[in-house]
């Protein structure tokens, strides 16, 4: 469908442009007789001007009435390539029900992690699949009326003929490699993407489609992100889409993989998991990683903050490990966390988690803010290349405080027993509508802090952080840039008021 529809936009723009470029050259030869022209003019001056004018006319084109049926046609063809963009972009933009999931869960931990999908999944607008190991106490997932927000579950089809010979892993890591496999023999219709992930990922959906939305579905596109250790990347790969980060295969490919998918299997039975087994097999289909670092595997421990506080300027379309992290709000459990992410999520996804960073000038403080999670207040000057790098408040995959673990940039927490940060979490939002702005407030952590002697301001004579921001739904479809902040005046005392939105003409984060 999409293949005709470029072809038909193509023939048009050519019927636009001959006849435009053949007019062009008789355009340049037009100069020498005009000289000529001019010289025959001041001759006979008054009857000639006007013929000089009506040539200068013609010159549009050779025949003024080829000229004629030319220009209806080709505004007539505008219009019509217009209302086809325009149809294009309506009728063939992704949307949630294109895109199907395919949940790879087990039973023996179906109870605790199903609480982390009914956190992102909305049956009525979405589709998708939980595939367990075995059947689930059906008793127990109806009794407490939850099933309601949950995708209906499946038992994933035998897998003993498969052989594994890999002594550290599990043999379930066929059977959810298959998944992909399995999810497209249901035989949904309308399906463009199907998007895998374990029963402990949670999607922020909107980005998700604002990622899928980049790629024509119609090609084979397999896309997601490496893993934030390292060694885990040498391990398996720099190209693999690690499973927990969640991954998005299109429907062609997912079928050409389908054709080949068992077979490929039985060649790889050394393999550790299953996402090093679908790599395998797009290795063997030759189709590459499209790497969007949106998806976020998070092989780390401790505490996720620094990689929160400092996301990258791209969508955050995937949180995973979250059993194995510390809840990302303090005082919470970890599904209360979430559950509290969900607040600025819902207001305004494309700027969940976007850091901006400005100043303070009177005081000489740096502030960093990480929309809809925290605000960050350091005394003292960071440059923005400081500041965007994550700072090292989580451990690596073997529980280590280790700087060269990782495939990014980090800093660490504070270099001066001055320049440990003063964290503000959030705590809630709500959109004003008279000033069509999200208004949202961060609480002080109240840790005790080093003592410092510079005789510099102290940022704890701030409880709270009021932070304004128009929401920007369309912030992704433009090139990618960080956000601007500003430090506004306040009249209540020990309340901080920051506006963040787009970065004004000429304003850029410098003291
Ligand atoms: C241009 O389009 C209009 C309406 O769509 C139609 O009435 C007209 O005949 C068309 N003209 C030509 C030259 O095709
Ligand atoms: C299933 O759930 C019911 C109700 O909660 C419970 O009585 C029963 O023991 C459970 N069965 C198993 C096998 O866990
Ligand atoms: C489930 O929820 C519905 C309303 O959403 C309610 O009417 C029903 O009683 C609930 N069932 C149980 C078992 O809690
Ligand atoms: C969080 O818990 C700690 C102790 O566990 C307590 O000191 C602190 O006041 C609590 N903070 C909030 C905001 O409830
Ligand atoms: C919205 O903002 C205006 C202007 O700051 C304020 O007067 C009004 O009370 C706010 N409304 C709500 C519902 O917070």
């Amino acid at each position: 469908m999409k293949v005709s529809l470029k072809d038909s936009e193509k023939l048009i723009w050519e019927q636009m442009r001959t006849p435009t470029s053949s007019s062009a050259t008789h355009c340049k030869t037009l100069p020498k007789l005009l000289l000529l022209l001019i010289l025959f003019v001041s001759l006979t001056y008054v009857v000639y001007t006007l013929k000089l004018v009506s040539t200068s006319r013609a010159c549009n084109n050779d025949s003024p009435f080829l000229t004629n049926t030319l220009v209806t046609s080709n505004i007539n063809a505008t219009a019509t390539s217009t209302v086809l963009r325009r149809e294009s972009r309506e009728t063939l933009r992704t949307e949630l029900r294109h895109v199907v999931f395919g949940i790879a869960a087990s039973a023996k931990l179906w109870e605790q992690r199903r609480n982390y999908i009914k956190l992102w999944y909305k049956p009525k607008t979405m589709r998708g699949v939980v595939w367990l190991d075995e059947n689930v106490n059906t008793t127990t997932a109806t009794s407490n009326n939850n099933t309601e927000s949950l995708p209906p579950v499946k038992i994933s089809g035998d897998t003993s003929r498969f052989s594994y010979t890999n002594r550290q892993g599990h043999r379930s890591a066929i059977r959810i490699s298959r998944i992909v496999s399995e999810t497209l023999e249901l035989g949904l219709r309308d399906v463009r993407w199907f998007v895998m992930g374990d029963d402990d990922t949670i999607f922020v959906t909107e980005n998700l489609l604002r990622i899928l939305r980049k790629y024509d579905h119609n090609e084979f596109y397999y896309i997601g992100s490496q893993s934030e250790s390292h060694l885990q990347n040498i391990f398996f790969s720099y190209g693999m889409a690690y499973g927990g980060g969640g991954f998005a295969i299109s429907y062609p490919l997912a079928k050409a993989l389908h054709k080949m998918q068992d077979r490929c299997i039985q060649r790889y039975p050394g393999l550790y998991g299953s996402d090093d087994r679908m790599h395998a097999c797009m290795a063997e289909l030759g189709v590459p990683l499209t790497k969007e670092i949106g998806f976020h595997q998070y092989d780390v421990y401790g505490n996720l903050f620094g990689l929160l506080a400092a996301h990258p300027v791209t969508p955050l379309v995937s949180l995973h490990h979250l059993d194995v992290v510390e809840p990302i709000f303090p005082n919470m459990t970890r599904i209360e966390a979430l559950q509290q992410l969900t607040i600025p999520m819902k207001l305004d996804s494309a700027g969940l988690m976007q850091q901006s960073i400005c100043y303070d000038k009177s005081k000489s403080w740096t502030i960093s803010v990480s929309w809809g999670f925290a605000v960050q207040i350091f005394r003292g000057v960071f440059s923005p290349r400081e500041m965007e790098m994550p700072s090292r408040t989580f451990l690596n995959w073997y529980k280590r405080a280790d700087y060269t673990a990782y495939a990014f940039n980090t800093r660490p927490v504070s270099r001066n027993p001055c320049q440990k940060p003063f964290v503000f979490y959030f705590t809630k939002a709500k959109f004003n509508s008279t000033v069509q702005e999200i208004v949202s407030e961060y609480d002080r952590h109240r840790v005790p802090h080093p003592e410092c002697r510079w005789k510099m301001d102290d940022p704890s004579s701030f409880d709270k952080v009021v932070v304004y921001k128009k929401p920007d739904h369309h912030l992704w479809d433009r090139a990618p840039r960080r956000n601007c902040c500003r430090v506004m005046n306040s009249n209540k005392k020990g309340t901080m008021v920051i506006d963040v939105g787009m970065c004004k003409e000429g304003e850029v984060s410098e003291t």
